[in-house]
């Protein structure tokens, strides 16, 4: 069984205090003892807010990430972040190719996959993001382009290390577009994922490697994608910002009325 994975990527957005009123609030709705066989829940605050938000969390079952890291361990590399760091300031998980990183910042998949070698190497789970572009998706391409970012992310991993990652499936035209992939659409594209992977060297851990979706998931969204068979959990940006909109998220497989 693949435990879902629900996750708060707040992207540039909150200041500490900003940080520590959403964790207080969010703790008020989401009740972890109740939980506690359902939804793993993932926060990834910017850098300057982890500490606080450690601290906020502290006794509670919610897992802090980071947004990004850099490969090196140490060293003359000005204003990076190392995966040891990160697990230095309670980070279990971290976010790796989102897609903003690989647009805007010319993250390539070599360094993403490079990334994840050591953030594996140093006990932080990678979540990696793949996903394709509008005009890749109208030229027919969605899945040629998905394949590339697949094999190129995971190049150094060792089937082996697969329990310990996730992806993220993020199409780049639904990320803060308020244009969500149907379920269907999104359905259609894990399992491609999920196939893929098992075609090639994770054939005997794809089917127990989780594939969280990503782009404008909201409360009224999130029931139906989470219904769909290879679609394993949320990666979500806008909606995590407002602690109520994120709980509704995070409690997807409770009833609505106390849930929110
Ligand atoms: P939105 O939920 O704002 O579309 O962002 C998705 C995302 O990029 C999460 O990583």
């Amino acid at each position: 069984m693949r435990r879902p994975i629900i996750a708060a990527n707040w992207k540039l957005n909150m200041l500490r205090h900003e940080a520590q009123a959403f964790l207080v609030a969010f703790r008020a709705d989401w009740d972890a003892e109740t939980h506690e066989a359902s939804p793993e829940i993932i926060i990834a605050p910017p850098f300057t807010a982890l500490e606080t938000a450690a601290r906020a969390l502290n006794d509670c079952n919610v897992a802090l990430a980071g947004q990004n890291v850099f490969f090196e361990s140490s060293g003359a590399f000005t204003g990076e972040i190392s995966p040891a760091m990160l697990r230095d300031a309670g980070c279990r998980y971290c976010i790796v190719g989102h897609s903003e990183r690989r647009s805007l910042f010319a993250e390539t998949d070599q360094e993403i996959s490079r990334k994840a070698h050591a953030l594996l190497k140093a006990g932080v789970r990678p979540i990696i993001c793949v996903g394709e572009t509008l005009e890749e998706r109208e030229a027919g391409k969605t899945e040629d382009v998905l394949a590339a970012q697949l094999d190129g992310s995971l190049e150094d991993l060792e089937p082996v290390n697969a329990r310990d990652i996730v992806l993220a499936y993020e199409p780049v035209w639904a990320i803060g577009t308020g244009r969500t992939a149907t379920p269907e659409q999104a359905q259609e594209t894990h399992a491609f994922i999920r196939a893929h992977l098992q075609a090639g060297r994770l054939r005997d851990q794809a089917k127990t490697l989780r594939i969280q979706y990503g782009g404008s998931v909201k409360p009224d969204n999130i029931r139906a994608l989470m219904a769909r068979p290879d679609i394993d959990g949320a990666l979500v940006g806008g909606a995590s910002l407002r602690p109520d909109s994120f709980a509704r998220i995070a409690c997807f497989d409770q009833p609505e009325n106390t849930s929110s």
